[in-house]
């Protein structure tokens, strides 16, 4: 199991300037090899000291550390990327908004990296993701692996070509011509199921909601863009971030409601 090595942060009081200031920013570290030290910003820490969990422990130096063993979000964050992935805010609102759960079976489409895919499978019974490029299926396979998930079944196939099975729980959509599929989409759910549309721009958004509108076992719920804004909290300077997440993409929630 990985460990996440963290060197927190240093202030210290500066009399000229009559007040403390941070020496060192916080810092986190991912360790996948237990089996050798650790080289750390021209320290080490010892093999033996990659062990612990949940400990304070020093490098060469005398430098102090904590460790503790990974857990599924430290190892998402570090899986391979590809095309562009959804990020944890909007894949939070897919899973509170829809209420799927351990007995849930979902179909997600495009596969990309696997991201969506795995974050799902952390939390229902069963996901299986279609996806028509190899290369962009080979990533999310090993993605699948590095996250020990068994309840994934990648395939290869176009969704335009339409969904194998039937009664599922959700379908969540982020693929270039999301409309396409509607009617397949319609077909494939549970009565009372929920399809979670991935548009990245307005004229997705636009084409996919009109083409709904005319399916009419499907009701469109909401059209919902998610900002996050994260702060610094540092002393008396409480403040947005001037970095945070912008643009990501619409989530369009669409329930079935007649069989
Ligand atoms: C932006 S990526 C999906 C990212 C994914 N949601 C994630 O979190 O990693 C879009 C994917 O849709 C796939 N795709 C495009 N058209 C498709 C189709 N007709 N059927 C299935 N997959 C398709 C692309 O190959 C690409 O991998």
């Amino acid at each position: 199991m990985p460990k996440i090595l963290i060197q927190k942060k240093k202030k210290e009081f500066v009399e000229e300037l009559k007040r403390e200031i941070i020496i060192r920013k916080s810092k986190k570290y991912y360790i996948t090899n237990l089996n050798q030290d650790y080289s750390v910003s021209g320290d080490t820490i010892p093999k033996k000291e990659l062990k612990k969990n949940g400990e304070k422990i020093k490098s060469s130096h005398g430098k102090e550390f904590i460790i503790f063993d990974s857990t599924f979000v430290d190892d998402y964050k570090k899986i391979k990327r590809m095309p562009q992935t959804i990020p944890l805010k909007d894949v939070g609102l897919i899973l509170a908004e829809t209420g799927i759960n351990k007995n849930s079976k979902v179909l997600d489409s495009g596969t990309g990296s696997g991201a969506l895919t795995c974050m799902l499978a952390n939390f229902v019974k069963e996901v299986i993701s279609y996806d028509i490029r190899d290369d962009h299926l080979s990533v999310a396979e090993e993605n699948v692996k590095t996250l020990n998930l068994k309840n994934v079944t990648l395939k290869k196939r176009d969704i335009t070509e339409g969904i194998e099975g039937e009664e599922f729980d959700l379908i969540t959509l982020d693929v270039p011509e999301p409309w396409k599929v509607i009617t397949h989409c319609a077909k494939a759910l549970k009565v009372g199921a929920f399809l979670v549309c991935y548009s990245i721009t307005t004229p997705q958004l636009q084409d996919f909601v009109a083409e709904l509108a005319k399916e009419e076992r499907l009701l469109c719920v909401k059209n919902v863009e998610l900002i996050e804004r994260e702060w610094s909290a540092e002393g008396r300077i409480v403040k947005p971030k001037t970095i945070s997440i912008g643009h990501s993409g619409f989530l369009t929630f669409v329930r079935k409601i007649l069989k």
